[in-house]
């Protein structure tokens, strides 16, 4: 098969590999449409390396047609339209995904829609609804808002009864993203989001932080959660390192929860998928949550795609479609 196979000096190259094979509890996938995370990034500059057993080619999520079934799996059929979250893999014409990682496709969605769907909904819906246990009616903000994640969590939150405040990184940003359902935002570029998210958060506070940022923002979020609220980080975009108030932890009973999705067992990732396939694609398919995709290049350009992503000029999710 060809894959995206990085060189050494780190440039993607779309070039023959060894064809994936699907264990006994796994399927492979005849993939039309891959989609791009800020991992795949970082994975091909040599400083996020896949868990062990995964694919070393990047890809976190496809769609295609499912094309073989290992002995293990009961539930999906050779020529079943199919979405995977992957541990890697998915930059290449065929992946093999653990059975429990696959979902149908939403009715009336292409393999470029399907593809952009798994790994920032499944992050989305893991972080916001299991690790925070957001309820209806409570407020959050959403750091990058206008990412593949946020457009995803906006989304959900708006569905199912929370309003939002996101960062971002321009005012044309924030404005898509209060279409999308956000009720308020600040541009990063312009100072501290501090003030702003006060107004949005009132005297009570915000109940959920999902935050990609870390260091730089964990003040301001420490300072902003209610009684009882929770922070979940998931990423560390603006830095490793902070200094924390334990008293505010302390008295607020504020939760920091550390969450990541790719290394979790695939039992894990299982539960996520179901919630997501009763909970959420029914309303894929009826159009009241949609995927976002920003660009859909090629796989054969997929520097450009990069680049693009990169960039931090992208809303919601770049594609790459497979031949
Ligand atoms: N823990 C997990 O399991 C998990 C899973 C998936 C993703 N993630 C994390 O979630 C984040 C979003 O991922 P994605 O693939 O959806 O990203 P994405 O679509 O590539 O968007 C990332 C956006 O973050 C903003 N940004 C960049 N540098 C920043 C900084 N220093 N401070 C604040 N904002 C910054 C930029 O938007 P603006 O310029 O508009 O702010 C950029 O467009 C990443 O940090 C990723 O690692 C974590």
């Amino acid at each position: 098969m060809k894959a995206v196979v990085i060189d050494e000096d780190n440039r993607p190259q779309w070039q023959d590999f060894e064809t994936a094979v699907a264990n006994a509890d796994e399927v492979l996938i005849k993939v039309h449409a891959t989609a791009i995370n800020r991992a795949d990034l970082m994975q091909r500059q040599g400083v996020y390396p896949p868990p062990p057993g995964a694919s070393p080619i990047l890809g976190l999520e496809c769609a295609g047609e499912v094309v073989a079934v290992g002995e293990n799996c009961s539930r999906l059929n050779v020529g079943d339209r199919v979405c995977a979250l992957l541990a890697g893999g998915g930059y290449a014409q065929f992946a093999s995904a653990h059975e429990g990682s696959v979902l149908p496709i939403p009715d009336g969605l292409s393999f470029v829609e399907a593809a952009s769907l798994p790994e920032v909904f499944a992050t989305a819906w893991l972080n916001l609804f299991m690790e925070a246990n957001l309820q209806p009616g409570e407020k959050v903000i959403l750091h990058a808002g206008a990412s593949g994640v946020g457009t995803a969590a906006i989304q959900l939150c708006r569905s199912f009864g929370s309003a939002t405040f996101i960062t971002a990184g321009s005012d044309e940003k924030i404005r898509s993203c209060i279409e999308l359902g956000a009720d308020a935002g600040f541009n990063r570029h312009q100072g501290s989001f501090l003030e702003k998210a006060k107004e949005f958060a009132g005297d009570g506070g915000v109940n959920v932080v999902l935050d990609p940022v870390g260091g730089a923002y964990l003040k301001e979020n420490l300072k902003l959660l209610a009684l009882n609220g929770r922070l979940v980080l998931i990423g560390l975009m603006g830095g490793a390192r902070a200094e924390i108030d334990l008293a505010a932890l302390m008295m607020k009973r504020i939760r920091v929860i550390g969450s990541t999705l790719r290394a979790r067992p695939t039992s894990e990732k299982a539960q996520v998928m179901n919630q997501l396939f009763e909970k959420v694609w029914p309303k894929i398919e009826s159009g009241e949550i949609r995927p976002i995709i920003d660009a859909t290049f090629p796989i054969e350009k997929v520097v450009e795609a990069h680049d693009l992503v990169s960039s931090d000029a992208t809303l919601g999710k770049v594609v790459l479609s497979v031949t």
